[in-house]
């Protein structure tokens, strides 16, 4: 099989994650290509929790439509998933003497029922090894490299204790004798091996992978507050950064985290934080003073469900217009938006270099379902990221902080330079040397000083990447990890013989109206999927280019899949 889906649903707390973790590092040991998805609730035990695989020997684009292969730990986890149940799928499930009480019978579906939750709690005396005896009923039925997944399994809960790995390895074996013995395969689904992992392949998740581009782009002083989901590329600049010299301080919000980078930023240092919406309402103010002072620095915001508390593990896109315009004032920022776990690391390491060059907040939009996948990566080599760094004052007379140039970029001085410069770095508008100025000429030329780097970009950025050729019926334009799905949905489109093609931005903003202009003239209709209510990307689309797209809108907490997509290219053909 070239493309398969395992996916498994149960409690919050039955171990879930840890089994999906498994399966897609046992996959990428044996050299496949990974992609993963997870949901989860908020709580930390109880509800909906569901990991998904994907594994191909072929570049993986998105998390895919629907599961090959279903497992089941309770009864709400078979009901959430009964529609994605189709003919020719496999369903294993946890019965009998587990929660689910009737024996499941689906036409055309292939159902292997599994009593996970006895043989953990009667035959081990482990509750908690239902998950393993799952995987091992997985690992003998599809194949999945089974010493690959011992060895992961004594990786995972070594630090438990030689109990806990002990029952749990039984756990497996128990899994699979029960399907030996229980159940002939009907089914053909294999996972295989594309032989050995490649040396240079990593399985890394979106927010490491924000850390690691963060590292590699030369991120030396990080701050930030703890909040879902973004909170892992804390963790992971907690590693590195003191390998680095670097320095990490965790805040007690996020205004003092952005404050502590605009002040890192402003005595030479490329700094970061990271956030997701709630954080990011509370920077604002923030971002307008490294607006108006000039100061690099760049913000990763991993996009939850809002507002408030909103759906604080699930998968949203509606932070776009917060992004781009939110707070007070007229603000110029860059933002920019990534595809996929190695675009990650590419555009966060790119963002240092923009906030250094154009001396502005740069903020990287992640979400939901990126920053919580882990992919199969080709390992980034570190010399060919290039550091640009901002224009510094080096001398000479008449040192003027924001000097009026036809790229808006002047230079820099920062505190300890030698050579004669203030480094005044304010908030208050302010003439050329910095000086605190508020007359209506100073002040249109000062506002247009700072709006004219983002022309100075748009003139250099390198356009977006074109998906398809010639005149479409449907020409799709998304951001973020949804860009991932256009992408695959395009593929199908084009595999069907539709005339149908992608553009896929990097920049969001500002906006490369020329391109997207160009782009939309070979097109019948511009349709823009979006997981938002208000159909964000489309309705700054519509104001900054006067294209009207039709908007296509999910806001379920859920990312679309290809099959979603497709089905609606066709509806507006
Ligand atoms: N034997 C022993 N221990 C096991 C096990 C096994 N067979 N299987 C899992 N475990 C352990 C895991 O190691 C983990 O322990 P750890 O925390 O010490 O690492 C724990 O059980 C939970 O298992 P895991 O697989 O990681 O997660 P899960 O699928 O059970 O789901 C979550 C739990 C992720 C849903 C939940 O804990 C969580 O984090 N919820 C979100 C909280 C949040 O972010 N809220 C938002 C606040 S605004």
């Amino acid at each position: 099989m070239s493309d398969l889906i395992i996916r498994i649903g149960g409690e919050g707390g039955e171990g879930i994650i840890s089994a999906g973790d498994m399966i897609a590092q046992a996959a990428t040991r044996s050299g496949l290509n990974v992609l993963t998805f997870k949901t989860f609730p908020a709580e930390i035990r109880g509800g909906y929790a569901m990991y998904q695989v994907r594994f191909s020997k072929d570049h993986i684009m998105s998390e895919g439509s629907g599961s090959n292969i279903f497992c089941a730990f309770n009864k709400e986890a078979l009901d959430k998933n009964r529609a994605d149940l189709r003919p020719g799928t496999v369903l294993i499930y946890d019965y009998p003497d587990g929660d689910i009480e009737e024996e499941v019978k689906i036409d055309g579906v292939t159902c292997y029922p599994l009593p996970m939750s006895r043989i953990a709690k009667k035959d081990l005396e482990m509750y908690r090894a239902k998950n393993m005896v799952a995987l091992g009923a997985l690992s003998y039925m599809f194949d999945i490299a089974l010493e690959e997944l011992k060895d992961l399994l004594r990786e995972k809960f070594g630090k438990k204790g030689e109990q806990v790995v002990a029952t749990n390895l039984k756990a497996v074996d128990a899994g699979i004798t029960y399907m030996k013995e229980h159940h002939k395969k009907t089914d053909p689904f294999k996972m295989g091996s594309a032989g050995k992992m490649a040396k240079d392949v990593i399985i890394i998740s979106g927010n490491e992978a924000a850390g690691l581009g963060a590292v590699l782009g030369g991120c030396r002083f990080f701050s930030a507050y703890p909040i879902t989901p973004a909170t892992e590329i804390a963790n992971y600049m907690s590693q590195w950064l003191p390998k680095l010299d670097g320095t990490l301080v965790q805040a007690e919000d996020e205004i003092a985290s952005l404050a502590n980078v605009l002040g890192a930023s402003y005595a030479g240092a490329r700094a970061m934080t990271s956030t997701s919406g709630p954080g990011l309402s509370l920077m604002q103010e923030l971002i307008g003073l490294a607006s108006m002072a000039e100061l690099p620095v760049v913000i990763v915001d991993v996009q939850r469900g809002g507002p408030s508390t909103g759906l604080p593990t699930k998968h949203e896109q509606s932070d776009l217009f917060m992004a781009c315009h939110g707070g007070h004032g007229d603000a110029p920022r860059i933002v920019v938006s990534p595809e996929n776990v190695a675009d990650i690391i590419k555009l966060t390491a790119e963002a240092f270099n923009l906030a250094e060059e154009y001396q502005m907040p740069v903020l990287v939009l992640s979400d939901g379902s990126l920053g919580f996948r882990t992919e199969s990566i080709t390992r980034p080599d570190p010399k060919s990221f290039k550091h640009v760094t901002r224009a510094r004052y080096t001398g000479g007379e008449g040192f003027k902080r924001y000097e009026l140039t036809k790229s808006g970029i002047s230079a820099m001085s920062q505190p300890g330079d030698d050579v004669a410069g203030s480094y005044i770095a304010t908030g208050l508008e302010h003439n050329e040397l910095s000086n605190p100025n508020f007359t209506p000429e100073n002040r249109v030329k000062m506002c247009d000083k700072r709006f004219a780097k983002l022309d100075t970009l748009l003139a250099k950025y390198p356009d977006p990447e074109l998906q398809g050729d010639g005149n479409a019926d449907v020409g799709v334009i998304s951001f973020g990890s949804t860009m991932g799905v256009s992408r695959e949905a395009v593929k199908l489109a084009r595999e069907q013989g539709l005339k149908v093609k992608a553009l896929h931005p990097r920049l969001i903003w500002p906006m490369q109206t020329k391109q997207l202009k160009a782009f939309a003239a070979t097109c019948k209709t511009i349709l823009v999927p979006e997981c938002n209510a208000q159909g964000q990307l489309a309705e700054l689309m519509r104001g900054a280019t006067g294209i009207n797209p039709v908007s296509y809108r999910l806001y379920d907490g859920l990312p679309f899949s290809p099959q979603q997509l497709l089905a609606k290219i066709k509806e507006v053909m």
